[in-house]
């Protein structure tokens, strides 16, 4: 009799476990149901079928339209938030920079990068902090010609290696991968600014003239420009930040959860990728007028700047991980901008009008252009044609 009873109790035993974890499932759910909303999906990949044909950020504005400015996606198995308001991306770079402080995985990018340890791809931990700090103290020091200002980065960081005061050890690859970081995020992304410049400053031969004006006045007669000369070129700076909005060089910005939180009323889970539509935000009726026409103007006693405040404008991101090298990157691109139209005068190829230019990007994440720009320059000579 005894013996009968074991095994009844322990299917007893199974069946009350299985009902337990069934029940609690079943208390989950609602928190589970509070994900932002999605469009349709297939078995096995999710949502991908929406992003194929066209690019990302475009596709991503086109769903928000409708399902809002939090969306959730599911890509294969990874859950994907896109936020695409000023609203709601305010809120999750300030109140919840720290939840989302992990940068998006990929296997390419591990290999490439030496297993995360540079800066850009690394997760949010204590080898990132201590990087950060020194890449931001030296930043800051060549900025204001103190001390490490007249140091070249990699002395910096071979000094770093030698101190004792480290709070997490440096090695070679790690060095490398910092170096790599600054090759890749410092070159491809002030040329691709510098093309979309150029190819709009094409389109908008106004624009051009007063931006030539303005550096031929304020360079009379000078047969060369130090870098130093260009901090006077105001609106040079206004036509670059025009640029950035129309076609930031980065159009989503890569960020991942590491803890779960709430926002907008939904849950955004532990290890969801999230995105912001840097690219939307810049070109949303809402917050600009005539989004679609180049317009240098509009921040002409504006506000409005690229330093992570100004939701609507963060071509270089915000909170923690905002762009390091956002001051590098506007020298990098108006000294030879500054260079081209002060000492030549451009045109479009023969039979091409301004009108039908194509603005095409990249296929993609990247925000570059499609097609390459093909100008015809002529030189300008200060003294005889000043
Ligand atoms: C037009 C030029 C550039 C644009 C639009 C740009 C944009 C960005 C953006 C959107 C991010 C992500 C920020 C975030 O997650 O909140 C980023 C990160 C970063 N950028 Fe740039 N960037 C530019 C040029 C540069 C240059 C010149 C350098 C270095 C010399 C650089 C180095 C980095 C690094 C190291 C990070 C990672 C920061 C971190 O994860 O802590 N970038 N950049």
């Amino acid at each position: 009799m005894d013996i009968q009873l074991i095994p009844f109790n322990f299917i007893t035993f199974l069946l009350f476990i299985s009902f337990v974890s069934l029940l609690a499932k079943g208390w989950r759910r609602p928190k589970h149901q509070r994900l932002p909303p999605s469009p349709w999906k297939l078995p096995l990949i999710g949502h991908l079928h929406h992003l194929v044909g066209a690019l990302p950020h475009h596709t991503l504005r086109n769903l928000a339209k409708k399902y809002g400015p939090i969306m959730h996606l599911k890509l294969g198995e990874v859950s994907t938030i896109v936020m695409s308001s000023r609203q709601i991306a305010k809120s999750v770079l300030t109140t919840h920079d720290l939840a989302c402080a992990d940068r998006q995985e990929s296997i390419g990018m591990k290999t490439l990068w030496y297993d995360y340890t540079d800066i850009a791809f690394s997760p949010y931990n204590d080898y990132w902090r201590q990087m950060r700090k020194h890449k931001d103290k030296h930043a800051t020091a060549k900025r204001g010609n103190g001390e490490l200002g007249g140091e070249d980065i990699v002395d910096v960081l071979l000094r770093l290696q030698q101190s004792e005061k480290l709070d997490v050890p440096i090695t070679n690859d790690n060095i490398k991968a910092i170096i790599f970081d600054m090759f890749t995020g410092g070159t491809e992304t002030s040329s691709t600014l510098m093309d979309w410049t150029m190819a709009e400053l094409m389109r908008n031969p106004h624009v051009m003239a007063k931006a030539q004006a303005e550096i031929r006045q304020a360079f009379k007669g000078k047969t060369t420009i130090e870098e130093s000369d260009v901090d006077k070129l105001k609106y040079l700076k206004l036509v670059i930040k025009e640029s950035m909005r129309m076609h930031p060089v980065i159009p989503l910005l890569p960020r991942a959860c590491r803890e779960e939180f709430e926002v907008g009323g939904y849950i955004i889970p532990m290890k969801a990728k999230v995105t912001v539509n840097i690219w939307a935000l810049g070109r949303d009726p809402e917050y600009w007028d005539e989004p679609e026409s180049f317009k240098p103007e509009r921040f002409e006693n504006s506000s409005v700047d690229f330093l992570g405040n100004n939701f609507e404008y963060i071509p270089f991101g915000s909170g923690r991980r905002i762009c390091p090298g956002m001051n590098f990157a506007m020298a990098n691109t108006e000294y030879p901008l500054a260079q081209l139209l002060y000492h030549f005068n451009w045109k479009l190829p023969k039979g091409m009008n301004p009108n039908n230019m194509d603005m095409i990007e990249l296929m993609g994440i990247s925000g570059m252009r499609k097609n390459n720009l093909y100008l015809t320059a002529t030189p300008y000579h200060p003294l005889v044609d000043g």
